[in-house]
């Protein structure tokens, strides 16, 4: 029902970070509904070949917008590309990740991350959320990630900002609702997108379901207006009710740790723990 969808999100999207991977495939699908789009990346390539070959595909108005979303300014350069352009959806898809054992990162690396992975969809949720409750209609999606359903050792700080995304995004289902604004968190597992290839896992030993990006837009596309949450998925929604339901706590973090671990044997060694500093209990 392309129309009712698009009375409802339309006339256009914006999707932060879309050029390729998961956002890609929103750009994709949501053109493939009657959207226009603004697809936004960081670098220029393939931003504006995926753009042009949607807006032939599909006969859809697809603008591309090179912006930092870890830019201070970056509300400020988004209104600028948009000038009048009205969105009714924001998919709020791009995100940093660092794998690696937390005290190895620098600094500025954990500060990035939290810029594009949560001050981003914080502040174009508080924006266009403004825009669309005036109008009484529209969307937001928010990307997180079963990582952040417990702490998730040699992600920390990615596992982290995801969290904060699952909850902002199923508190606003609540508050914009009544304004006529849909939420929906996507909760996703592995997928086969450049991000995740290029961290490089061993599947050797451990080896996590890995969706492709096509089901994970359309199981959330279904979700949207219907619940705060949702996990794409049969084998992650067992992973979920498993990590987050019924292991004890302590125990999910420790089966990240070791999944994790054996992912990501070859890059990580593991941290020696100085004598003096385990708990006795442990
Ligand atoms: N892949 C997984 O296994 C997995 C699992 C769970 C959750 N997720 C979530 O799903 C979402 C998409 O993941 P993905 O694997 O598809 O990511 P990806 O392959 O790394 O693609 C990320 C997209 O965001 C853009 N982007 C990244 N940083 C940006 C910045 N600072 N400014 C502007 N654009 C930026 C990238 O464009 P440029 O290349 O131009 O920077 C690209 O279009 C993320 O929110 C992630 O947390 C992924």
């Amino acid at each position: 029902m392309p129309d009712a969808f698009r009375s409802r999100y339309g006339p256009r999207a914006l999707v932060a970070g879309g050029s390729v991977g998961l956002g890609a495939e929103w750009a994709r699908q949501l053109a493939a509904r009657g959207l226009d789009l603004v697809v936004v990346a960081e670098s220029d390539d393939p931003l504006k070949a995926h753009c042009e070959a949607l807006a032939h595909e599909y006969g859809v108005d697809v603008r591309s917008a090179v912006i930092d979303l870890a830019d201070a300014d970056v509300l400020d350069r988004v209104q600028a590309e948009l000038g009048e352009l009205e969105i009714g959806l924001l998919v709020y898809n791009a995100a940093q990740s660092y794998v690696g054992n937390f005290l190895d990162q620098d600094l500025d690396g954990k500060l990035r991350t939290l810029d594009v992975n949560c001050r981003g969809p914080l502040l174009l949720a508080h924006h266009f959320g403004r825009a669309m409750a005036e109008r009484g209609r529209g969307g937001i999606v928010l990307m997180s990630s079963l990582s952040c359903l417990q702490g998730t050792p040699l992600v920390a700080t990615y596992a982290a900002t995801k969290a904060f995304n699952l909850i902002l995004g199923e508190a606003l289902w609540e508050e914009l609702r009544h304004l006529g604004v849909d939420v929906l968190t996507v909760i996703a597992g592995a997928m086969r997108t450049p991000g995740w290839e290029q961290t490089r896992p061993d599947q050797s030993r451990f080896s996590p379901p890995v969706m492709e990006v096509e089901p994970v837009v359309r199981e959330a596309l279904g979700a949207l207006g219907r619940t705060p949450s949702i996990v794409p998925g049969r084998a992650n929604r067992w992973s979920a009710r498993l990590l987050s339901r019924l292991l004890p706590r302590k125990r999910a973090v420790e089966t990240m740790g070791r999944s994790m671990r054996s992912l990501y044997a070859d890059q990580v060694k593991r941290q020696p723990i100085p004598s003096g500093t385990r708990s006795a209990r442990d």
